[in-house]
């Protein structure tokens, strides 16, 4: 039987040691996932969410006996989420550490050539494995490898001493030149001399050490929901399987650009040196609000048709009114039986942007549920 508060409260148990896998801007709380699983649903029930991030909704949706299904179009937060549900046999990363570490040599030259900014972001031993790793690892379709390369993107950056590079924020990486500028006002333009396999080794020891976290049938689908959902539909209606929660948190109308946030690891997965503005729907930051509206009204509708009639919709949203009167409003129009409660951020300490730095009192969540 799990206890939940092991989960939250320490990292005594394979669970709790996985739970919080790879840090995401907006993430819940674990916390809050965890409490809006026990309570609106129970266990052998099926639960969605739709823009999963890094998967905490399912990840404790799957940890308490729920089949949990999401789907994420970031491959940082998919590859934090599919790991964290099943990560591979710790002995074959390792191999896979050292083979892909052994390559390394093959890239004597190109570090050569990378901007100055890799250059003070990283020592020469960590540049090459990582260009190793960013060329050999195919993390898409093995799941060794894409354990081994969301560890890597767990660590990417972070404060110094404690990530492979030089000093960084750990959730978001910062701009080129402004990184540049800011180590060389700081004198650190050198980076910290680590030995990548000694650090991934420590890192993996610790995440494996109690073992392998039990998650009962859990999946993330790594894609635009808008399109998979229709995939999905199409299967479950066959069944009669229908789901009893939707939770979720959809992006919130010109706040967060997760591409941008996320552009050193995405270049680690195989983006562009120098990152640039990304113009693909829905992997921007939602600034044509016309974008915005149908992109809920897609997903929300596409879920309805999954959803029990006696289910539970709980959407965490920005209060800001564009991003909340839509949302509010799509919800009502797809699940029209529902009766709608507005709440100010049950089950919290503190609120996804303020564990960002964001004390602004414009910004912020607010909940919606839905109930029969
Ligand atoms: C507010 S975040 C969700 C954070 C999540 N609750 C967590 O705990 O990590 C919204 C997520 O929706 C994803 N997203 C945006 N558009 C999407 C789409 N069309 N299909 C799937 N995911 C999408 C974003 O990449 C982002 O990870």
């Amino acid at each position: 039987m799990i206890n939940v508060e092991d989960i939250l409260k320490g990292f005594k148990t394979p669970e709790s040691r996985w739970a919080r896998f790879g840090p995401y801007y907006a993430m819940f709380p674990l916390d809050f996932a965890f409490e809006v699983v026990k309570q609106y649903s129970k266990e052998g029930d099926y639960i969605i969410d739709p823009f999963a991030g890094r998967c905490s909704s399912i990840y404790a949706g799957g940890v308490l006996g729920r089949h949990s299904l999401g789907i994420e179009i970031n491959p940082v937060g998919w590859l934090y989420g599919t790991v964290k549900l099943q990560p591979a046999d710790k002995a074959e990363v390792t191999d896979r550490l050292l083979e892909v570490y052994s390559k390394r040599n093959d890239f004597n030259l190109a570090i050569e050539r990378m901007p100055l900014f890799y250059r003070m972001c990283y020592c020469d031993e960590v540049l090459k494995f990582l260009l190793s790793a960013r060329q050999h690892l195919s993390w898409k379709r093995s799941s060794i490898d894409a354990t081994l390369m969301s560890i890597l993107l767990v660590y990417l950056h972070g404060k110094l001493g404690e990530g492979l590079s030089n000093q960084m924020k750990m959730t978001k990486a910062m701009g080129i030149n402004y990184s540049v500028n800011w180590w060389k006002k700081h004198k650190l333009t050198k980076p910290p001399e680590i030995n990548p396999v000694d650090f991934v080794i420590k890192k993996l020891d610790w995440r494996y050490e109690k073992g392998m976290p039990t998650v009962f049938d859990s999946k993330v689908f790594f894609g635009d929901s808008t399109t998979e959902l229709d995939r999905i539909v199409q299967k479950v209606q066959e069944t009669d399987i229908r789901f009893s929660l939707l939770f979720t948190s959809p992006p919130y109308c010109s706040v967060t650009d997760y591409y941008a946030d996320q552009w050193l690891r995405l270049w680690l997965l195989g983006g562009p040196e120098i990152p640039k503005y990304n113009q693909e729907k829905h992997k921007g930051r939602f600034v044509s609000k016309k974008d915005y509206y149908n992109l809920l009204d897609t997903v929300f509708g596409n879920c309805a048709a999954l959803m029990d009639e006696n289910s539970t919709i709980y959407v965490r949203t920005d209060r800001r009114e564009f991003t909340f009167n839509s949302t509010l409003e799509i919800l009502q129009i797809h699940f029209p039986k529902h009766k709608t409660e507005i709440t100010d951020r049950p089950f919290r300490t503190r609120t996804q942007t303020e564990i960002h730095g964001n004390t602004s009192n414009e910004t912020g969540e607010i909940d919606i549920i839905m109930t029969r």
